[in-house]
């Protein structure tokens, strides 16, 4: 097996990552490789920015293999993931007559990502999609495991499916184009997969050298930490596709991440941002509750510092705290699950945390 290759071993609709460097030039190519008939009509799902940085690239190669293919452009932000853009994907989608054996291509972040997901999951009760993440966060996390959605004007995700993609190929190189912001906001997760499952990519993250490569976008570093990040995350998957048990780890620092997102405004802070933040009060609340020891939380808050992101909660009001988290999908039979470390590698769902031991973070 390439290295570079992994894969989503699921009962019934396993697929492959594959992380290479230029491989945005050469999808034709693969989806030859893959053996998908270059009969089957494909619509790419992206927004303008991002479009116009790689899809002429990706046509190109389409084309020199035979593909016809269309694009449409969302608009880019968390406030366009939508119903709306949900609407102008079928209306695309029936205007370029994508019959069941049509391709559905998400191309960006995990905005792009996620509506096109569910976009593909819904139309004709369900046609094939593939992810082509071009940001760091959704490489390491959204392109990866078929959680699809869009947001209700109530809470994010409200509306979505499970439906795996067919493939996903991931290229570091997009990453250059990247606002260092939005690469750093990435970060966070994979610092949390060292945190709940992989020590050593922790370690490894720790070392200044090892941080100069990756924050210099030095390809060989950024493999690494992308193909770590998706061992763990296919391995939790694989156990858990529809997020009965396991699955819920791979939201640690995600309830209180959501929690400020969704009361500071979308956009005031990124999503990897919030999550920092949410991961060093799970952090505290850990050591509250003697599940681990102080050294080991800040180990992760000076990690998570070292790569730009923030671990100071703003100023939020508990009750208004409280009615997002009872909102959260998360919740189950009334209880608040948490995720909360005990070791770094090592994170456990727990549903008996006092209010006053989550609420004394906020005003
Ligand atoms: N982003 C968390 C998950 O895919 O389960």
């Amino acid at each position: 097996m390439n290295k570079n290759k992994i894969v989503v071993p699921l009962s019934n609709n396993s697929y492959e990552v594959t992380i290479r460097q230029g491989i945005i030039n050469n999808i034709g190519e693969e989806l030859t490789l893959m053996g998908v008939s270059n009969n089957r009509k494909i619509l790419i799902v992206s927004n303008k920015q991002i479009s116009k940085l790689f899809y002429g690239k990706i046509l190109n190669n389409l084309k020199k293999y035979n593909f016809s293919a269309e694009i449409f452009n969302i608009k880019a932000g968390e406030s366009y993931k939508n119903l709306e853009s949900l609407r102008e994907i079928y209306n695309a989608a029936f205007e370029f007559g994508l019959d069941r054996n049509a391709l559905l291509i998400a191309l960006g972040g995990g905005i792009v990502g996620d509506v096109t997901g569910f976009a593909a999951a819904t139309w004709l009760r369900g046609i094939e999609y593939i992810q082509i993440p071009t940001t760091l966060l959704s490489m390491v996390d959204s392109s990866v495991g078929g959680k699809t959605a869009v947001n209700h004007p109530k809470g994010k995700n409200l509306i979505g499916a499970f439906y795996q993609p067919k493939a996903v190929f991931i290229d570091p190189e997009t990453l250059i184009t990247l606002p260092k912001r939005e690469f750093k906001a990435g970060m966070a997760e994979v610092i949390k997969y060292g945190v709940i499952r992989d020590k050593a990519l922790f370690e490894y993250l720790e070392i200044d050298k090892n941080r100069d490569k990756i924050l210099n976008l030095n390809n060989e570093s950024l493999i690494k930490i992308i193909n770590n990040s998706i061992k763990t995350k296919s391995s939790i998957v694989s156990e858990d596709e529809k997020e009965n048990g396991i699955r819920a780890i791979l939201n640690y620092g995600h309830s209180f991440g959501h929690v400020i997102e969704n009361l500071c405004g979308y956009g005031e802070y990124l999503h990897g941002e919030a999550i920092s933040i949410g991961m060093k009060i799970a952090g505290d609340i850990s050591i509250e509750k003697n599940l681990w020891l102080k050294e080991h939380s800040l180990r992760q808050n000076n990690l998570i510092e070292s790569y730009g992101l923030p671990t100071k909660t703003p100023k939020i009001k508990k009750n208004e705290v409280k009615t997002i988290l009872m909102g959260d999908k998360k919740v189950r039979d009334g209880k608040i699950r948490f995720i909360l470390p005990k070791e770094i590698g090592e994170v456990d769902i727990f549903n008996d945390v006092e209010e006053s031991q989550f609420l004394k973070y906020f005003d």
